[in-house]
């Protein structure tokens, strides 16, 4: 694939999960506005981003990505970013220690608005309608109306992704990623958990070395990485429109970066190589990410290395690992193995949650907590086995207390999802479940780099 790229040479292949919009004037005047609209990010931030997953990918720091299976317009509220925000940053906190390395963090958020579906309508009952293909596209009431692809979605998932993205700068930099409050917000989840003698242990050493960087005059006040954090965003690049309208020229380096966002991700079923998907994502500059399902072999692996990231660059490219937890010990250790043989520098991440996603006689999509944390661990020891880095997790997630997943501590059953069952596509952890999960992956980590391992509280058993 050696022919000239342009942010518009996808349009000339195969595209696959597109929107059918009824009126195509309306949408080239939509996508014209959108280019003359300022960048969400700036090209300098994507390539930090990429330095810090550089690292990553030379085993030397670890990459928490997450957030929102679908934003949604119906959940933008600042309360739901702050509590996402929160429980990511406690997830970190607990990931830095169990890792003993700088944690990366990129949040589903802030442009995750495109949906990729199985099938290309919805049934029910007798009536059959186009699916849901994100608030971006359409809208999720099952009427013939609001499924049909309407281009103004574009403008109001740029305005609320920029919103969004102005309050995450503010919390990331302006005092609330404190991290004496982050500890004191998991000290607060700990009181609550019925698990919670499970990770005493942790949250106290964690505790400990903050009173002795206190003591030694490392503070919120002497030392700004105390106070402050880099919290970076991320979407699946689906709405190709949308990207291509969003993709400018960074004036320092004359190179081409989508700036919806500072990571974009190609999905399990958009990464044909001839295809449109694959053609856009390798001219961005940015950071990208590739999910890789069951479907994935390795020569398929090899050639889509080859096409996204020729020049081996660190940094550039993540493996996102999404098989199940019954089916990773069958398709991980063959494409790690490869993909180590032939010298490629990638960062292996887990999303453990794509795999893993089942049908309740309720009806309702769930994912089981257990199935979730198996598939992350089978990751881990995999990686450890063939001794190559297990450098992130990708996690459906928010901060309040949803009913969506099963299990976890306070154990949700298959009754309970109808509770508080919200999301506008996949479900999600809850913030609890969020957190118990970071815990029980530090639990993983620490045991990786064996000493000094995490004391085991004695449970009473
Ligand atoms: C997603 O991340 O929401 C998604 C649709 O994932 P995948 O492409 O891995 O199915
Ligand atoms: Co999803």
């Amino acid at each position: 694939m050696t022919t000239t790229w342009s942010p518009e040479s996808w349009r000339s292949k195969p595209v696959l999960q597109v929107p059918d919009y009824p009126q195509a004037q309306e949408l080239a005047a939509v996508e014209d506005q959108l280019k003359r609209f300022p960048p969400l990010v700036f090209a300098g931030e994507a390539r930090r981003l990429k330095a810090e997953l550089a690292r990553v990918a030379h085993g030397e720091g670890f990459l928490l990505q997450g957030g929102d299976c679908a934003e949604s317009f119906a959940e933008h509220h600042p309360d739901m970013i702050r509590d996402l925000f929160r429980v990511f940053l406690q997830m970190a906190v607990v990931l830095t220690y169990g890792a003993a390395q700088p944690v990366v963090k990129v949040g589903r958020i802030a442009g995750q608005f495109a949906k990729p579906r199985s099938a290309a309508t919805e049934s029910q009952g007798d009536t059959e309608l186009p699916s849901y293909r994100g608030d971006i596209i359409n809208a999720i009431e099952f009427e013939e109306g609001s499924r049909i692809p309407d281009p103004q979605r574009m403008l109001k998932a740029y305005r609320q992704s920029a919103a969004t993205l102005n309050l995450l700068r503010a919390f990331a930099q302006g005092g609330y990623a404190n991290l004496e409050h982050v500890h004191q917000w998991t000290l607060g989840f700990l009181k609550d958990s019925p698990q919670s003698h499970r990770y005493e242990a942790l949250a106290e050493r964690i505790g400990e070395c903050l009173a002795f960087m206190r003591a030694c005059g490392i503070n919120a006040d002497t030392t700004p990485q105390l106070h402050s954090t880099e919290f970076y965003t991320s979407h699946e690049a689906l709405l190709l429109g949308y990207e291509q309208a969003m993709t400018r020229v960074d004036s320092t380096t004359g190179e081409w970066y989508d700036t919806a966002g500072h990571f974009l991700w190609i999905g399990d079923r958009t990464r044909q190589p001839d295809g449109a998907h694959v053609e856009f994502m390798r001219g961005i500059r940015n950071p990208i990410g590739l999910k890789c399902g069951p479907s994935m072999d390795a020569d398929g692996l090899i050639r889509l290395i080859d096409i996204l990231n020729p020049g081996d660059e660190a940094g550039r490219l993540t493996l996102i690992c999404r098989f199940g937890a019954d089916k990773i010990a069958d398709h991980l250790p063959a494409l790690v193995r490869r993909v180590k043989q032939e010298g490629r520098t990638v960062v292996w991440s887990c999303d453990p949650m794509h795999g893993n996603t089942i049908k309740a006689a309720s009806g309702f999509k769930t994912r089981p907590f257990d199935r979730i944390l198996n598939e992350a661990r089978s990751f881990f020891q995999i990686h450890q086995s063939e001794g190559t880095h297990a450098g992130g997790v990708h996690i459906e997630m928010t901060g309040t207390n949803v009913t969506e997943c099963t299990g976890g501590a306070v154990a949700i059953t298959e009754a309970d999802l109808s509770d508080r069952y919200h999301t506008h596509c996949d479900p999600r952890l809850n913030g609890d479940q969020a957190l118990e999960l970071a815990f029980l992956i530090a639990e993983e980590l620490s045991r990786g780099r064996k000493a000094p391992e995490i004391p085991q509280a004695v449970s009473g058993l």
